[in-house]
């Protein structure tokens, strides 16, 4: 049997060849291949894969399939993350859960997709431990899932058809959206930066940027269809545009076009420190550009920063945010930390936790370093205990924690717009939302408003959320 296995080394790659793109449309063989037949869609992973698990659900219900309950499903894709190790084992155990589903209903075509097919070891284990497995691919080519499954159908043979090239561009693919009034909406796809711990420049391919028109047709799309909020999705969305050899297009001015759209609300993530520029700082003062940035610093430590190879330093960090805050005041910062990566003496530590009184973020993702193979901090020698590790990242919360506290308590008494998702899931009589800052509000309030934004008074503030009232 012929194989498309990945390779990590080609992968690494980046030439200065042309980015294809590619008009999705589907092939009449295809139609109607799906009529009568169910399928699910498990997803793992970042919005990158959310917004991908969308696009798949478009493509099969197109071809026919409806979606239904994994235990029916005729096509069941898991879409996996390669990130750290427990997101891997999580996909392990999912896939060792299936087998006796796959026992009872023979015909099931199980289908694996993500980040983790693009790793050589992943497929080697697959082959070797999961033949409940029919067909593989990779993130390169969810494009072609139309002729896996017919081919899948025709054929008891597995498919792995994983492609480690750096990347095109595929546009006119249909979007199921899960919500009606927030959308994804990738702009790039890629990443050029090549952290030290990081699988996803590898599992991804090159930085390569949607053309402005092809997004912005899409946002007004999704403001004659309703929608009210979208958030724009790139590993480095910052770098947006720099890959155009045409002209010069820079994300500030994707933002601005954006705006000009009309959609009430605009989010972004995620953004590298070393490439946000003032252009965007300042486009953030428009009033549908949401108040809040993600800015993953991932240690406060210049030693461990360049060890990362972030590009940027603690103090030049500290600059970006406090000239953020000077154009944007009473903005919300969040961002990433990764504790316990290589080397990372108790001095080091202490550096991140100063930066995080310094800055006051308001929310953090905290993460033990998880080795990567094939990246190059999988083989640096001083790898820090289990112990050590937990206990850093106990210190870490605790200061974390009380950042989500004092950053909610801010709101107390004031009136925040939210966009209200539905009710509660404890309490059928309390709706729930995102208010401007991306705090999630627990409020008393009209059923009826659901997926419209309405002012609500914050009545009390808790670490994870704010409570209120609907007022006028
Ligand atoms: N492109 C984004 C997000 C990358 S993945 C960015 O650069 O910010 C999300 C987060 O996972 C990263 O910000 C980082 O904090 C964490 N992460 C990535 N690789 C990791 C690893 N090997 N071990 C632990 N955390 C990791
Ligand atoms: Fe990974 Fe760094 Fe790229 Fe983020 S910027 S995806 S952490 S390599
Ligand atoms: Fe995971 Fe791939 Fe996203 S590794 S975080 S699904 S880019």
């Amino acid at each position: 049997m012929d194989y498309n296995r990945p390779d990590l080394k080609l992968a690494r790659k980046r030439t200065n060849g042309n980015t294809l793109e590619i008009e999705y449309s589907l092939d009449d063989k295809y139609k109607n291949i799906g009529n009568g037949k169910i399928y699910n869609v498990i997803t793992f992973g970042c919005q990158g894969n959310e917004a991908d698990s969308e696009v798949m659900s478009g493509i099969l219900e197109q071809m026919g399939f409806t979606n239904g309950p994994k235990e029916n499903a005729d096509v069941l894709i898991i879409n996996t993350c390669a990130i750290r190790e427990n997101a891997e084992d999580r996909f392990y155990g999912t896939i060792g859960g299936l087998k006796a589903l796959k026992q009872k209903k023979k015909d099931m075509i199980i289908c694996i997709c993500g980040c983790m097919p693009q790793e050589e070891k992943t497929i080697t284990k697959i082959l070797d431990k999961y033949p409940q497995i029919d067909v593989v691919f990779g993130t390169h080519n969810i494009h072609m899932l139309p002729e896996y499954i017919y081919r899948a159908q025709k054929s008891t043979d597995r498919l792995i058809e994983v492609y480690s090239t750096e990347g095109n561009i595929v546009e006119k693919l249909p979007h199921i959206r899960l919500s009606k009034k927030k959308a994804w909406v990738n702009i790039m796809f890629g990443c050029d930066e090549f952290c030290t711990y990081c699988i996803v420049p590898y599992t991804r391919g090159k930085e390569r940027s949607r053309r402005p028109k092809d997004i912005i047709d899409e946002v007004k799309g999704l403001v004659e269809d309703g929608y009210l909020e979208i958030t724009l999705l790139g590993q480095n969305v910052n770098a947006y545009g720099k890959d155009f050899k045409d002209m010069n297009y820079t994300f500030s001015n994707l933002l601005l076009d954006l705006s000009d759209t009309g959609i009430e609300r605009i989010r972004y993530t995620t953004s590298h420190p070393r490439d946000l520029d003032i252009e965007t700082m300042k486009a953030m003062q428009r009033p549908n550009i949401m108040p809040h940035l993600h800015l993953p610093v991932q240690s406060g430590s210049n030693t461990i920063l360049k060890r990362m190879n972030r590009k940027y330093t603690h103090e030049e960090y500290l600059e970006k945010i406090n000239k953020l805050k000077e154009l944007n005041p009473g903005i919300s910062i969040t961002t990433d930390i990764i504790v316990a990566f290589p080397g990372e003496t108790e001095e080091d530590f202490n550096e991140t936790l100063r930066l995080c009184d310094e800055v006051d973020f308001e929310g953090a993702f905290t993460f033990i370093y998880s080795p990567r193979e094939g990246t190059p901090a999988a083989t640096y020698k001083d790898q820090i205990d289990e112990a050590t590790a937990h206990k850093r990242l106990d210190l870490l919360h605790d200061k974390i924690n009380a950042g989500y506290l004092k950053g909610n308590k801010r709101f107390e008494g004031k009136v925040v717009k939210v966009l209200v998702d539905g009710t509660s899931k404890n309490d059928e009589n309390i709706l729930c939302g995102y208010s401007e800052h991306n705090k999630l509000v627990n409020f008393k309030g009209n059923k009826n408003h659901i997926g419209t934004i309405v002012n609500v008074k914050i009545t009390e503030a808790k670490t994870w959320f704010l409570i209120g009232e609907e007022v006028e």
